[in-house]
């Protein structure tokens, strides 16, 4: 992704979002991150934390200088949540609403879990006091922003016989 500038109709996003946003995420919250220091150190953090992942391919990427969990995305939205049992549900669904709503007038957006693992470990603490999440809320969900660079890949092959009709 870039940052490069261009007119984004970031009031018709908000406006979108609001309309879609599921009705219980006035019990959760967005942190909205446009500070490029911040969002790298929290990228760097989730490296750090995963460097002896049991997961080959995540191990590879925090070993590697050149990448970055938010992909250098100038905005990126944390969706936080507190530990009702459907918070996870609310939020996973507010989130796929901000990827449709930035979609739809054109920015580019990509779910991000890799930012998060630094939430897992003892600086978890140190980055919620940081950003500002609200006590007893902790990240969840968050979604790097920004602006494609180059053109819209094609979708990758979904799997085929996924519905089953019950008559
Ligand atoms: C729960 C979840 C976590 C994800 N975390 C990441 C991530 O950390 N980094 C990343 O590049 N993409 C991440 N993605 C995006 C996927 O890599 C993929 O681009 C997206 O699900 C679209 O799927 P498709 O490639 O099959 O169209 C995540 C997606 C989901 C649903």
């Amino acid at each position: 992704m870039t940052s490069k500038s261009r007119t984004t109709n970031w009031k018709l996003f908000w406006k979108l979002l609001s309309t879609h946003l599921t009705p219980d995420l006035n019990l959760g919250s967005l942190l909205v991150i446009q500070k490029a220091e911040l969002i790298n150190e929290l990228s760097e953090a989730a490296k750090a934390a995963v460097k002896n992942y049991e997961m080959q391919f995540i191990r590879e990427l925090a070993n590697n200088q050149e990448f970055n969990a938010f992909y250098k995305a100038p905005t990126v939205i944390l969706v936080c949540g507190d530990e009702s049992p459907w918070m996870p549900a609310d939020c996973a669904a507010a989130t796929q609403n901000i990827l449709l709503a930035a979609e739809s007038i054109g920015l580019a957006a990509c779910w991000i879990h890799f930012g998060l693992f630094v939430f897992g470990n003892e600086n978890g603490s140190k980055y919620k006091k940081l950003l500002g999440v609200q006590e007893g809320y902790r990240p969840l969900y968050s979604v790097a922003l920004g602006y494609r660079k180059g053109d819209q890949p094609d979708a990758a092959p979904r799997k085929k016989n996924v519905v089953t009709y019950v008559k």
